[in-house]
């Protein structure tokens, strides 16, 4: 039984692309009140198009470019999460559950990127490849799914506006310090300083120093 099975079933079930989209709409009206949310949410659009394109696309050459840039975004959108947004959780979802949700966002990512990785050693018109490509996909929806369901929506009402804003700031820098930079319109926001919400992203107060945050790992394209 794969991590999705294991992790996915027994906490939240897999949810319907229905389920799904009331979700996304849901973490959109919380957005306006959340630049750090509207920009998390401007990469998962992106991440779902490359992932489309990818197992859409005709030829293996044209597939090969599109999980491209679906590689580099997504290593670009979970290390920011990692670095700026999953430590939060912690301290804003409630004693037990925040360690939790935390614990879940990080082990999901990882094991994402193990599958990353393999991804890119098959031959991409091959039939182990679109299995892998899909299998990937249904992950990530369903990480993406927790993520504006429950434990965004928690952080964005149990944080302090403050604490919102730095959220914001946290995300733009790491996702731009991690190849975000012209990789589409989610980049594009961040690395500009986000939408009119907060306007804060990219600027940083005296005395704050840049998130501690690791190398980046080997599946960055
Ligand atoms: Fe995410």
């Amino acid at each position: 039984m794969s991590w999705l099975d294991t992790i996915g079933k027994t906490i939240m079930p897999l949810a319907s692309a229905e389920t799904r989209a009331e979700a996304r709409r849901n973490a959109e009206t919380i957005a306006r009140d959340n630049e750090w949310l509207s920009q998390i949410l401007d990469a998962h659009r992106e991440i779902e198009r490359y992932m489309g394109e990818a197992l859409s696309a005709p030829d293996a050459q044209s597939r090969i470019a599109a999980s491209e840039k679906f590689f580099h975004l997504l290593a670009s959108h979970s290390i920011a999460e990692e670095v700026a947004i999953y430590p939060a959780l912690v301290d804003h979802n409630g004693a037990v559950a925040g360690k939790i949700h935390a614990a879940m966002a990080y082990e999901e990512q990882q094991v994402a990127k193990i599958q990353q990785a393999k991804l890119k050693t098959l031959d991409p018109m091959g039939s182990e490849w679109r299995n892998k490509m899909e299998h990937l996909q249904a992950a990530i929806q369903q990480h993406v799914y927790q993520e504006e369901s429950s434990w965004f929506p928690e952080l964005a009402k149990n944080a302090a506006p403050e604490k919102r804003q730095m959220l914001s700031r946290e995300y733009a820098e790491a996702f731009d310090r991690y190849g975000g930079k012209n990789l589409g319109s989610a980049a594009g926001r961040a690395v500009a300083g986000g939408s009119s919400t907060t306007g804060m992203a990219g600027s940083r107060p005296a005395g704050m120093e840049p998130a501690d945050v690791p190398p980046v790992p080997g599946i960055v394209s």
